[in-house]
């Protein structure tokens, strides 16, 4: 029988106190060694509740989600820079993952992440969802099939997006990104929506239609997915 809660919540605190609590349980089970993050704003709350707490992740490695092709991990619109602010340089993991943005051989890279990540399988992995429904920066139209590549970003994401980068500084328009393949084979998938922007993405995933045009119905074909947000759904 597969696994499918909606969590709701009032805050994003909240929130982030279900997944500490989530985590701890795990980590003292002994099943969580290998954790798939994410960014974006969402992130963040949950990220400074992991900090706060007593947790320890010293024994579990950590992948991310993905990078800007082109930005390096001193930029600060990296997701590694992003990622070693909010949670790497308060918290120690064994080891940490992210693709190389400043890559020589794009290809290369991506079959090193994801060959990485098949020796590592994710116990949890970490989502938010982007406004037009893509996971990671699996755009609409991404195949199911997919494991980790380069994608072309959207409009709609750029739009976005772009808002954190400085207007004399342009936004990437590629990235790596883990695939809807690799995302699919975490244990366990754990999915943040805040507000009312990502309703459209919530009420698919809710939904009965499974689509590549909005990447986020793929986690109805997941055996085990816990969704937490704000959003209310009648
Ligand atoms: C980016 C990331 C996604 C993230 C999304 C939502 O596009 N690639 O992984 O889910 O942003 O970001 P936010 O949490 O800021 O709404």
């Amino acid at each position: 029988m597969p696994f499918f809660e909606v969590i709701k919540v009032e805050t994003q605190q909240q929130a982030a106190s279900v997944v500490v609590d989530k985590l701890a349980k795990d980590l003292h089970e002994g099943t969580l060694n290998v954790i798939g993050l994410a960014t974006g704003s969402t992130m963040i709350p949950v990220y400074k509740k992991i900090v706060e707490s007593p947790l320890d992740f010293s024994l579990v490695t950590a992948f991310n989600l993905d990078e800007y092709v082109g930005l390096t991990p001193t930029n600060k619109n990296s997701y590694a820079y992003f990622m070693h602010e909010h949670l790497f340089s308060k918290k120690k993991f064994k080891e940490t993952n992210i693709q190389n943005g400043v890559a020589e051989d794009l290809e290369v890279e991506c079959a090193r992440y994801e060959n990485k990540l098949n020796e590592h399988p994710l116990d949890i992995q970490f989502l938010g969802v982007g406004e037009n429904g893509h996971i990671a920066f699996n755009e609409p139209g991404t195949p199911f099939d997919s494991v980790t590549h380069v994608a072309n970003l959207t409009d709609s994401t750029l739009g976005v997006n772009s808002q954190f980068f400085d207007d004399d500084e342009k936004i990437p328009n590629t990235a790596f990104t883990m695939g809807i393949a690799s995302i699919m084979n975490a244990k366990k998938i754990i999915l943040l929506a805040f507000g009312e922007k990502k309703r459209l993405a919530i009420e698919a995933l809710l939904g009965d239609k499974i689509t590549e045009q909005l990447p986020i119905t793929v986690l109805k074909k997941h055996p085990h997915v816990t969704v937490i947000t704000d959003i209310l759904i009648d």
